[in-house]
């Protein structure tokens, strides 16, 4: 069974004088610990596609299903990592940042702390547990992101374009980092991106490459990876 399924999605977005469809009938599914990276043109609706996954945006028509469950609104089930470095709460330290979920989840203290070490120590952030995100370098603030989405076990993580306002080094960094946290954890991700390096980049690691105009309708473009075969399937 899909993890998350997204079924005949479409979204308009009713500005009076100017109503956009920014998704049409849009469908696909993930499954458990699959990597799935979207890839499409600024502008094709990724975030919206993202904010919907993630039940901020309610679809005008369609269903988004977890495991098979219809869901409404945003929940812990889903973790969501954005592009914007300001996501972070800057009056809390980044281990209280990475607390913050398992708070929603009314965990005790002793065990938000350990869950949230552990999880920085997965970003490699532990010795920075006490600083706040204006002390951490863009880079870093992402990682805390990572952890923070992580630590609260949600069955889904999301993910627009976390990193597409770092430099092109720890950009590249930062994107193989992202692969040996999914391979460690083995979560369920959707990646967003307009990048096309990404391709060769998280080269054969990535088990799924979808261009947004086949979740849109016809495949036109489609880069596909699978582990066990390290090569590209089906280039147009
Ligand atoms: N709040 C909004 N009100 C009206 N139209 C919107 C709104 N947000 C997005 N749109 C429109 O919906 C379409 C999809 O936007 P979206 O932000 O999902 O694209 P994107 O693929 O994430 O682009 P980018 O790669 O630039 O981030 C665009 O045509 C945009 O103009
Ligand atoms: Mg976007």
């Amino acid at each position: 069974m899909p993890q998350i399924e997204l079924r005949n999605i479409t979204l308009e977005y009713d500005s009076a004088d100017n109503p956009v469809i920014a998704l049409q009938d849009v469908s696909f599914s993930v499954e458990p610990s699959e990597f799935l990276c979207v890839v499409g043109q600024s502008g094709c609706g990724k975030t919206t596609m993202l904010n919907i996954a993630a039940g901020f945006l309610e679809p005008t028509k369609g269903a988004i299903l977890i495991g098979g469950k219809a869901v409404t609104g945003k929940g812990l089930d889903r973790g969501v990592v954005f592009q914007d470095f300001a996501q972070l709460f800057p009056w809390r330290t980044a281990q209280r940042n990475v607390e913050f979920g398992l708070e929603m989840k009314g965990l005790p203290k002793e065990e938000r702390e350990e869950i949230a070490l552990r999880f920085l120590r997965l970003v490699n952030l532990e010795k920075f547990a006490r600083s706040y995100p204006h002390e951490l370098s863009g880079g870093m603030q992402q990682r805390v992101a990572i952890a923070r989405a992580l630590a609260y076990n949600p069955a889904v993580l999301l993910m627009d374009e976390p990193f597409a306002a770092l430099d092109a080094l720890t950009r590249e960094e930062m994107q193989r980092f992202l692969v040996d946290v999914w391979r460690e954890t083995k979560k369920t991700v959707i990646y967003v991106t307009h990048t096309r390096f990404l391709i060769s980049d998280f080269g054969f690691w990535i088990r799924r490459i979808k261009h947004m105009n086949e979740i849109f309708s016809a495949s036109i473009l489609k880069f596909s990876f699978r582990e066990s075969e390290s090569k590209i399937e089906n280039p147009k």
